[in-house]
């Protein structure tokens, strides 16, 4: 808390000369200003408690008064009247003063009035925070997805967010919504309305990573020409959040342990202990776990960070959550992109479901952006949709083995399974191999499979 700031107005020296004396001797900053345009300038800047002449050669003290209120009615004023009219004192109330002082005033009263100013407003602000905190708590609104892993997510995140000082280790595949729920986190904590800064640990070298985390005093190496602050210090109040810790070297690793434990740091070539008031999150898409088996990662550090681990779920295991994601992405695409596309068809939706997103909420996410931007139709088809399935299947889980393979019969499998799958329905079995009618039929055809089925 620094010192509070009292703007005097008033256009005899003596006066602001005199007030000066008596509220700096109480500790207060005190700024002066000689007419009613100085200080709604003084003002704009930022005040705790105004002193304010009612009469003024430019611009009248009770306008003065209303412009202050409109702009920041927390901030008390208090008129100061000639001669202690009651007119003007009533006045001044009523048009929303603090309180009033006559001329020529009593400095004591003055004081007790100021100090009782500061703390109304000091209340005020309060009260205000306290409401902004009520309206805003529930932002995880932000995180589509009902399935029941995500309940069970949100519930999760929304009990350590009530715990504003932990650290928070969230896990999960690429893609899954660490970012997000890192965001989120912050967002519904009481730090909300401090400052939230993130760093990918993998994308700086080691020792500028450092500087940039801890900052440095000047001339703490040869490029350090002035003194810099670092995340830890501009995110004071605040979140930050460390992206991909996993890739943070073991000398770093260590400094961010000290850092944790002892809640406070100092700048390279420093030498004070700045008090850390952050909380930290950190995310990793790799085994965290494997990385301390394998010597990579400092286990001190990983069970300090894993006291509280949110693990998000990859989207194949989120129960329905890809026909939300898809209409939430689906609306989102069409503002964006102003086109009119009312839905995803049956064979599309049965396309998306079956999809095994290993890109996870990001890939589904790419995939409407992709479909809305291109398409000319009302509705979304399988079609809109087929590049999935390229960027998917070969390469990876097909690699075609050393001793090659009887590629009839896995056609063969291949066909019966999605003729299977899609009911005995032709053109949806064709989708779901990426193929189109006449190519499906031919092979129904080749391999005698209408005999046995149902065609559709
Ligand atoms: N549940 C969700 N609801 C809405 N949007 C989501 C959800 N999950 C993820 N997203 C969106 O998907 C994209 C990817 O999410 P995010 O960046 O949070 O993933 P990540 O886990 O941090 O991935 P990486 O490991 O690659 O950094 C973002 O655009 C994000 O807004
Ligand atoms: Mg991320």
């Amino acid at each position: 808390m620094g010192k509070a700031t009292i703007l005097v107005v008033d256009d005899e020296r003596l006066i602001r000369w005199s007030l000066r004396q008596r509220l700096e001797a109480e500790g207060y900053e005190v700024i002066e200003a000689a007419d009613g345009t100085e200080a709604l300038a003084c003002f704009t800047r930022g005040v705790d408690t105004v002193l304010l002449d009612y009469r003024m050669p430019d611009i009248d003290g009770l306008e003065v008064l209303q412009r202050m209120r409109a702009e920041d009615p927390d901030v008390p004023v208090v008129m100061l009247t000639a001669h202690g009219s009651i007119e003007h004192a009533v006045f001044t109330m009523q048009a929303g003063a603090f309180h009033y002082a006559g001329k020529p005033f009593n400095l004591d009263e003055v004081a007790l009035t100021v100090k009782n100013a500061l703390e109304t407003n000091r209340l005020r602000r309060e009260v205000r925070a306290l409401k902004a905190t009520r309206e805003q708590a529930p932002s995880l609104a932000g995180i589509v997805g009902n399935s029941p892993a995500m309940q069970q997510l949100k519930r999760l995140l929304q009990r350590i967010a009530q715990s504003p000082g932990s650290t928070v280790l969230i896990t999960g595949e690429s893609g899954t919504g660490k970012d997000l729920a890192a965001r989120a986190l912050h967002a519904t904590s009481t730090r909300k309305d401090g400052p939230f800064l993130n760093i990918t640990c993998s994308a700086l070298p080691e020792n500028l990573l450092e500087s940039e985390l801890f900052g440095h005093e000047r001339g703490a190496f040869t490029d350090a020409k002035s003194r810099k602050q670092g995340l830890f210090e501009h995110a004071i109040g605040g979140t930050i959040f460390l992206d991909e810790i996993g890739e943070m070297s073991p000398s770093l690793q260590a400094k961010l342990l000290r850092v944790l434990e002892s809640k406070s740091f100092r700048r390279v070539g420093g030498a004070v202990d700045i008090r850390a008031d952050v909380r930290v999150i950190a995310a990793t898409n790799v085994d965290l776990r494997e990385a301390v088996r394998k010597g990579t990662f400092r286990e001190d550090l990983y069970y300090r960070l894993a006291v509280l681990t949110v693990e998000m779920p990859p989207l194949r295991e989120r129960e329905g959550d890809v026909e939300r994601l898809c209409a939430f992405f689906l609306q989102h695409f069409c503002k964006e992109f102003g086109k009119q596309v009312r839905g995803i068809d049956r064979d599309g939706l049965l396309m998306l479901r079956h999809h095994p997103w290993p890109g996870n909420v990001r890939e589904l996410r790419n995939a409407l952006e992709r479909a809305v931007l291109l398409t000319d139709s009302e509705m979304l088809g399988a079609s809109d949709f087929e590049f999935l399935r390229r960027g998917n299947a070969p390469g990876t889980a097909f690699r075609l083995p050393a001793e090659g393979i009887d590629f009839r019969a896995l056609e063969q499998d291949f066909v019966e399974q999605a003729l299977a799958r899609a009911g005995g329905n032709q053109t949806r079995a064709a989708t779901l191999l990426g193929m189109n009618r006449d190519q499906i039929r031919y092979r129904i055809e080749k391999f005698g499979l209408s005999r046995r089925r149902s065609t559709g």
